[in-house]
């Protein structure tokens, strides 16, 4: 087994924010994060696929047909976007890391699929020092 991955960038704007809960409260749990008027990140987006190189290209998955897939399922509707605002995959989803790597996957296992490839992870670098990774379970 083979693991490859393809790395991405984007940029978007988000808050941590629980609309169950008051100001002082989002504020106690979120700190800075919680800012009403947003706060923006520059993302790096690592998508893994596994899987037997093929015996006539050498290819788990041709690398060109997972960034364009990346680019049409995920960039297109997140880079330079508010993800709490504009973002039709993450209504009513806090957009934490955690929760970006799980919509992010859910968004691209069965397509990934479709072009004979197995995805394997997502990792999701909201900062250099903060990362989360999603397994699909
Ligand atoms: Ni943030």
């Amino acid at each position: 087994m083979v693991y490859i991955t393809r790395r991405e960038r984007f940029c978007a704007a988000h808050k941590l924010y629980n609309e169950e809960w008051t100001e002082d409260e989002n504020l106690s749990i979120f700190g800075k994060c919680s800012n009403p008027n947003w706060h923006g990140h520059n993302y790096e987006l690592y998508v893994t696929v596994k899987g037997v190189p093929d015996k006539q290209t050498g290819f788990v998955m041709n690398l060109s047909v997972l960034s364009k897939l990346i680019e049409e399922k995920i960039l297109s509707k997140i880079d330079h976007k508010n993800l709490n605002l504009d973002v039709p995959f993450l209504s009513n989803i806090i957009p934490s890391t955690e929760n970006l790597t799980i919509t992010i996957w859910n968004e691209l296992e069965k397509e990934i699929e479709k072009m004979g490839g197995k995805l394997h992870c997502i990792k999701l670098f909201e900062t250099e020092n903060n990362f989360a990774e999603y397994f699909g379970k």
